[in-house]
């Protein structure tokens, strides 16, 4: 089954437990949290404290991505705040691998995403210490932004690289039901999608509209 994950970055930040709330009731699989540091973006968003702050507003898992140039003194923070996930990126100033170990440390899921300009043979090398892959099909930063439809091959080469390990392939940015069956078809495991279920109102119309478009793609 594939999973439906709303980024709360389109949430409203004034409320935001309650937020996450409705988003678990409306039919969320997971609750995706885009965390920006204001270097590796051009964007701030939260830190660890917000992220225990919405933990008790849900069991779904929390799928943190970390948009941070030097990740690794707040994978603890993180991951004591009730991350599940923690995702960082391929194109930090960090060594990656010792990133990752600092995740597994947590006893948390290890993910790594690419910018859409990141080939995915620079993923390789990892594939066998990884939970998951976060393909961004938009450049980081914000929410909103068209759907880059390279990602589509992307995503194609990677399901051939993972084979049968356990690796999860997630995409995020511009989904909504147009880009969404081409992503599955392509591979895809997880669907993050932010302005897409946040715009309209109830959420559970944009999560069902997402669920429906990819029915019986897989
Ligand atoms: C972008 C974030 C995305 C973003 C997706 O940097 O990683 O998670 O919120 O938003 P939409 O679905 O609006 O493209
Ligand atoms: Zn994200």
């Amino acid at each position: 089954m594939v999973k439906i994950a709303p980024s709360i970055l389109s949430a409203d930040f004034g409320k935001l437990g309650l937020e996450v709330r409705h988003l678990t009731n409306a039919g969320a699989d997971w609750i995706h949290v885009d965390v920006m540091d204001g270097h590796f973006v051009n964007n701030l968003t939260f830190g660890p404290v917000v992220v225990s702050g919405i933990r008790p507003y849900t069991n779904l898992p929390l799928d943190v991505h970390l948009m941070m140039t030097n990740p690794g003194r707040f994978i603890q923070p993180f991951a004591e705040a009730g991350a599940d996930y923690i995702t960082v990126h391929l194109e930090i100033e960090e060594d990656i691998s010792t990133v990752i170990s600092q995740i597994r440390k947590e006893g948390k899921k290890v993910g790594l995403s690419l910018r859409p300009s990141t080939k995915v043979s620079d993923l390789l090398p990892y594939l066998p210490d990884i939970d998951l892959v976060l393909m961004m099909s938009v450049e980081p930063g914000f929410g909103g932004q068209a759907f880059q439809p390279q990602a589509i091959e992307k995503i194609a080469a990677l399901k051939e690289w993972i084979g049968q390990k356990p690796v999860l392939i997630s995409v995020d940015g511009g989904i909504n039901p147009v880009t969404a069956p081409a992503c599955v078809l392509a591979g895809a495991d997880v669907l993050v999608a932010g302005s897409f279920i946040l715009k309209r109102k109830p959420y559970s119309l944009g999560i069902q509209a997402l669920k429906e478009c990819i029915r019986g793609v897989k």
